[in-house]
């Protein structure tokens, strides 16, 4: 088929540099399956757009002019400048949804996953994503007020908002179409039918749950944090190893209040088209969560958020288990360092 060879083709050209954010955001029905119109991030550029480049996209944090490469600094923004505001770009609406609501957000792998020879010393799973929400975003966010700061009951940091997950970059299953044995593997594992929107790669996602508690008519903030560091003593380009965070700022339109709320603990339907369902584990793992929203009062102690930052930047070399997909367990062994903010 022309298309799909030309997407392939496609894909092995961009793939020499590209980097990953948030390309859409969808609701999950009680099935597992895509729903509704897709959402965008703050001030997205379609790769159709014109002006679209991977440089419009991306935002990386320490920056690249910093010459110290671990270091981040309670100065960086958390958003682009680009998505500093919250407003849509034309044709990339913002996502409706409904307090409760389960999402997917998709993102592409662009190598990190399928091609991990590529880069020395980035962990087994693929670095980590943390997607935060907050019905209180701060205009000039601060990266650290909020990664290693909020925490999932609302009490981190200035308690203004709640960790809603925290999942490998690699969700099991999302691959770009390359030689490697990672991409082979998975083209025969999880096959789609090549589309439009992703060709035939088939994109990772992280889904998370709105809280069932965002209010409905207002805007609820979500920024997704891709971890992805190298470890020390590998690269002998950055001795001391590399921090490297990316990170995406989303508004959702919440309306009203999911219909069911036990939805979510129904069944996930069994070969379904994998280029509209949902990462059976990570949906699971959404069943009957009641995620609080921030807390409205006191913050914690500058003592506490200021020492839990500091952990942020620092190197722990921890035994940790990390379930890549439901029968797949990696272990992060004790010389794969990795992040624990
Ligand atoms: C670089 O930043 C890290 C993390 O803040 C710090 O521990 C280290 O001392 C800094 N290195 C230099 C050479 O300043
Ligand atoms: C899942 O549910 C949605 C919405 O009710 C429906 O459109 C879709 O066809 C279902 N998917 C499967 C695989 O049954």
């Amino acid at each position: 088929m022309l298309f799909s060879a030309l997407a392939t083709l496609l894909a092995i050209i961009t793939n020499a540099k590209a980097h990953s954010w948030v390309e859409q955001l969808t609701v999950i029905a009680p099935n597992g399956t895509f729903t509704g119109t897709p959402g965008y991030a703050r001030g997205n550029y379609l790769r159709t757009a014109s002006g679209f480049s991977d440089t419009t996209m991306t935002y990386l944090l320490p920056p690249g002019t910093r010459s110290n490469v671990t270091q981040l600094l309670p100065s960086d923004k958390l958003c682009k400048d680009t998505q500093q505001e919250k407003s849509q770009s034309d044709g990339s609406p913002r996502l409706q949804a409904s307090a409760g609501a389960p999402i997917a957000l998709r993102y592409q792998e662009n190598g990190h996953v399928t091609l991990p020879q590529n880069q020395p010393g980035k962990p087994k799973n693929r670095g980590t994503v943390y997607v935060y929400g907050t019905t209180q975003p701060k205009g000039g966010e601060k990266l650290l007020d909020v990664y290693g700061a909020w925490n999932s009951d609302g009490t981190g940091g200035d308690g203004r908002g709640v960790l809603l997950t925290t999942q490998n970059f690699d969700d099991g299953r999302c691959y770009q179409v390359n030689g490697g044995d990672i991409s082979e593997r998975r083209q025969k594992d999880y096959t789609h039918e090549a589309n439009q929107l992703m060709g035939a790669d088939l994109w990772c996602q992280v889904d998370i749950q709105l809280p069932t508690t965002a209010p409905s008519g207002k805007l609820y903030t979500l920024y997704w944090v891709w971890d992805w560091p190298t470890a020390p003593g590998v690269d002998p380009t950055y001795p001391h190893g590399k921090t490297e965070v990316y990170t995406t700022c989303m508004d959702v339109d919440v309306q009203g209040t999911f219909a069911n709320k036990q939805a979510t603990d129904d069944e996930y339907a069994e070969e379904q088209d994998l280029n509209s369902a949902a990462i059976p584990s990570e949906f699971d793992d959404l069943s009957g969560q009641e995620t609080p929203v921030e807390s409205s009062s006191s913050p914690a102690t500058t003592s506490a958020a200021s020492a839990k930052k500091a952990t942020v930047t620092a190197w722990h070399t921890v035994g940790k288990t990390v379930t890549v997909s439901q029968d797949t367990t990696v272990t992060v062994d004790a010389s794969q360092p990795s992040l624990t903010p």
